[in-house]
């Protein structure tokens, strides 16, 4: 749980022209020097992301935050979860600051200490000890403690397959928290069939799921997804692959299964950007992921094509609640002495919640799966 006193944007900074908006913004940076940094995940609009010393996955955010300890405050272009690692990751005097507290995650929020105890109490009465839970980093602090209580690890999208690898190694069985889909595309991956891996949906009776599928399981998936990167469907892929014969389709792996099927590549957003990067002029991408990331390699590589999977504009709203209004108040009320709309995790989650994120940070060493 962490502490939550929300403030909101005052009128004044509504109406403020662009201009004068990045001259504040950068004014109160200079003026905050090196006891600012501020981290930007690649959803982040380009209005907001400029600003960002540093920009990444959340992987290597969280990694950042934990590796700045003379920065006193840390603001977070991001969503609530990732604010959440970052206050856990930092040193006690850090301060961690996320602009706009509405700018939680649907996915992080498909998953509730209680319903997870449920399940957990569940699963082991009927298979015994060995399970090891893995929560995605989407998940909120209280998931993310339970886990590290549990003798668990945290994943990222770039890690999810070292972490599920680490933790079939230790056990016989797996749960996977929250994302059905990155559980299911990792343990796929991995060799593990779909009939073993089995769907707990916490709003039904013992999940849904019968004594014997839960005696067949090797891995139990949370039913939990993320609503922009489900709208991404199989159709699409044979649409942009009729559309432009040829084209490279890479799909971040919180797409459902039958979609990273079809893809050519699935990776992180870190692979995302670096095998475009790293691609020769003209080459064709179509992109299963977040729409400002999609458009902001499309503008920076104009001598590749870079195409949205989909274009019914799949945008993560909640990351779009980071606006430069809100990084302008934020940073002006640091100067001013004030912090506002801080992320405070309370140390006993904290302190178990730092335990399985230190775990996945041991296992994972930032390779990409
Ligand atoms: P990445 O870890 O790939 O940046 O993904 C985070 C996320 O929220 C994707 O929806
Ligand atoms: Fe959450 Fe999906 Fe937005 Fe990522 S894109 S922050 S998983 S809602």
């Amino acid at each position: 749980m962490s502490t939550l006193t929300l403030s909101l944007l005052p009128e004044t900074y509504v109406e403020l022209p662009e201009r004068e908006l990045d001259e504040r913004i950068a004014q109160a940076k200079r003026e905050l020097g090196s006891r600012l940094v501020i981290l930007g995940h690649h959803y982040q609009r380009d209005e907001v992301i400029k600003f960002a010393d540093y920009r990444g996955d959340s992987l290597k955010l969280s990694q950042l935050a934990a590796s700045r300890p003379e920065a006193e405050y840390i603001v977070f272009c991001g969503v609530h979860f990732m604010a959440e690692s970052a206050d856990i990751l930092s040193a006690d005097h850090q301060i961690v600051i996320l602009p706009d507290l509405n700018a939680g995650c649907s996915m992080a929020d498909m998953a509730n200490l209680e319903q997870v105890e449920v399940c957990w109490e569940e699963l082991t009465s009927v298979c015994g000890e060995g399970i090891v839970p893995v929560t995605y980093v989407n998940s909120t602090a209280a998931i993310k403690a339970f886990v590290g209580r549990h003798g668990g690890a945290v994943c990222t999208s770039s890690n999810a397959g070292k972490v599920m690898e680490w933790a079939l190694a230790h056990a016989e069985r797996a749960l996977f928290l929250p994302d059905e889909h990155l559980g299911r595309n990792t343990g796929y991956r991995l060799g593990i069939p779909l009939e073993r891996m089995a769907l707990w949906n916490p709003r039904e009776e013992a999940g849904g799921l019968s004594e014997e599928a839960i005696l067949q399981a090797r891995i139990f998936l949370w039913k939990g997804h993320c609503s922009v990167h489900q709208r991404f469907l199989p159709e699409h892929v044979e649409r942009v692959r009729r559309n432009y014969p040829g084209i490279h389709v890479i799909a971040h792996p919180e797409c459902s299964w039958e979609v990273c099927q079809r893809a050519d590549e699935v990776g992180s957003t870190e692979l995302i950007i670096k095998r475009i990067v790293e691609s020769p002029p003209g080459s064709q991408w179509a992109v299963g992921t977040e729409i400002h990331l999609v458009n902001r390699l499309a503008k920076e590589y104009p001598d590749r094509l870079v195409v949205t999977l989909d274009d019914c504009v799949c945008m993560c709203s909640t990351m779009y609640r980071i606006s430069p209004q809100h990084l302008c108040w934020t940073l002006e009320n640091l100067v001013g002495g004030q912090v506002v709309n801080r992320v405070s995790v309370d140390p006993e989650t904290k302190r178990w919640a730092r335990v399985a994120l230190e775990q996945m940070l041991g296992i994972g060493k930032a390779v990409e799966s």
